[in-house]
Formats: C-alpha cells, structure tokens, sequence
C-alpha cells in the first residue's frame, strides 16, 4: 500500500513516535518526506502548505500537535482549538497528505524536556520573541524533535509567521539537519486577512475591523516605496492609527528581511530588501501579519 503511493485519503493516522520512525525505516533511500508542522485546526493556509509539499516530496507527512513549549503562561494553550476529527476530513478530502502524525502530549514529552533548542537573542528575543518570551525556544524544540521523528527532506512553513520561518530555517542550517526549508506566501482572506487559528476568537465585529492590520501594513509599504521617509516615524504613525481605532500594538517594525535587523540610512539607499512586521491585540485576541517590501 505505501508503495503505490495512491493518496486516495489521508491513509494513516499514527500516534506513536516509534511507528513513525519504522515507516521512515521502511521508506529510507527512497522516497523524499516532504514534511508541514502544525498545530491543528487545519484552514486554507495549512491546507496550501500542504499542497506545496506535495510539489516538492513524496510522500507528504503532516503533523498536528498543539506545544505547551510555546505558550506563555497566560496565553491560550487550554483554549486553543483542537479539532482532530474535522481536521483529517479536510486532509482526507484534500488528499495531499499521505501520513498524519498526531502524537500526543506524553508522547513527545515523555519526561520534563530540560534540554532545549536556544535560538540566538538577536533573533529570538525581538519582536514576538520580546512579548512572548519563549514563544521561539518552545518552537524550535518541538521542531527539532518532530523532525527527528519525521526525517524530512524537505519542510513547509507559512510566512505569516515570518520571524519563525527564518528561526527554523537558520537553526537547520547551523545544525546542519538535512532538512530544506520552503516558504509558502501568507493566506489571506478576501478582505485581506492573515488565515489563522486564532481569527475563531474574534467576535463579528472586530472581524470586520481586523483587516485593519494588513491595510495598515500595506500603506505602510506603500510610503516606505515612495522613499524619503523616516522608518521609525511610518512606524510610530501607522500604530497610532491602529491604537485609535482600539487596536493595542504590540509592534509594528520596519525591518531587514535578511536578519530582521533596523534598517540603517546605508540600507535604504541601497534599497536593502525590508519586511514590515506588526503584531497587535484587538479585545482579547493577538494577531500577527506582516509584508515584505
Ligand atoms: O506554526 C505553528 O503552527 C507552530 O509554531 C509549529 C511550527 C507547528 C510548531 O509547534
């Protein structure tokens, strides 16, 4: 059956980390497991990950495991939707992914888990690192020990979380895992709204005013395009019209897409390649989006 390699359905369901890993056994040499990480109730932007990897792998894993590692102890871990059963009939009818890992908690943390994948703080510490401290060192160790169970070749991420794209990216490259990461551009709604899990907590109106954040970006852009303007001042106005609305910023920052780093004065003259990131809080939901320019 896993040689014909159908994809009819989502054909296994496994839980269990040594099951996993006597399917690579049984796969190794030949096939390249194209591999998309996630936590879980599954919408369209998962879903496009998904039919990326199936372009660049064969066959797909795809793994839903909600990680107590990254949650702050205020933020919405026990909250956070879990939605297993509607989850694989969307893989099912989708029929990219070819092996779900869903392992639970006691499966990937066995034991207290003291050893821990640190990113560097000039990267993991700033911007979501600064306003959820550990948010990264929690993703970066459940990535690791999802890919020492998978053993992908290839790996999907969203660039709606641009910040942890380049972390996973950049801890693969200095451990040096045979693991090649693909970017996948952000999934929007039709009124331009990042996908997200965490979009079901808005109430209807403040979905009707959260497209506000990638309106806010893209005039943002649009004025950083025009040139002569001062980054920390588009920067200062774009959440001041965000904070009057009712929105409560977190940040909203014009950076080097390379390192994430300010842009200097050099940088600007030389049209250094920029992302303009921004995260913010409307009523009790935190939403992230951000825009390369
Ligand atoms: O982006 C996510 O959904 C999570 O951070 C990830 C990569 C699945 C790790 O838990």
């Amino acid at each position: 059956e896993l040689q014909s390699r159908q994809y009819l359905v989502c054909r296994l369901l496994l839980e269990k980390k040594n099951t996993i890993r006597d399917l690579r056994d049984q796969l190794r040499g030949q096939l390249r497991v194209a591999f998309v990480p996630t936590m879980g109730n599954l919408h369209a932007g998962h879903l496009a990950l998904m039919k990326m990897a199936r372009q660049h792998g064969d066959p797909v894993v795809a793994s839903i495991f909600v990680n107590r590692l990254q949650f702050g102890p205020n933020e919405d871990f026990e909250r956070y939707p879990r939605t297993l059963q509607a989850d694989i009939e969307k893989l099912e009818r989708e029929r990219d992914v070819y092996v779900l890992f869903a392992p639970d908690e006691s499966e990937m943390y066995p034991e207290p888990q003291n050893y821990r994948v640190l990113p560097p703080t000039d990267l993991g510490d700033i911007l979501e690192g600064e306003f959820r401290p550990g948010f990264f060192t929690g993703v970066t160790t459940v990535v690791l020990k999802l890919f020492s169970c998978v053993q992908p070749r290839v790996a999907v991420f969203g660039k709606k979380d641009y910040q942890q794209l380049m972390i996973v990216r950049n801890m693969c490259r200095q451990f040096q895992l045979p693991v090649e990461i693909l970017a996948h551009e952000t999934v929007r709604d039709e009124d331009g709204l990042a996908l997200s899990s965490r979009n079901a907590y808005l109430t209807p109106e403040e979905r009707r005013e959260a497209p506000r954040l990638y309106q806010t970006l893209q005039a943002l852009r649009a004025r950083l395009l025009d040139g002569g303007a001062d980054p920390a001042a588009l920067e200062r106005e774009a959440a001041e019209s965000l904070a009057a609305r009712g929105w409560k910023v977190d940040y909203i920052a014009v950076r080097r897409q390379r390192d994430l780093k300010k842009p200097q004065a050099a940088d600007l003259a030389a049209s250094e390649p920029l992302v303009v990131l921004a995260a913010a809080k409307l009523g009790a939901t935190r939403l992230i989006d951000n825009l390369e320019v």
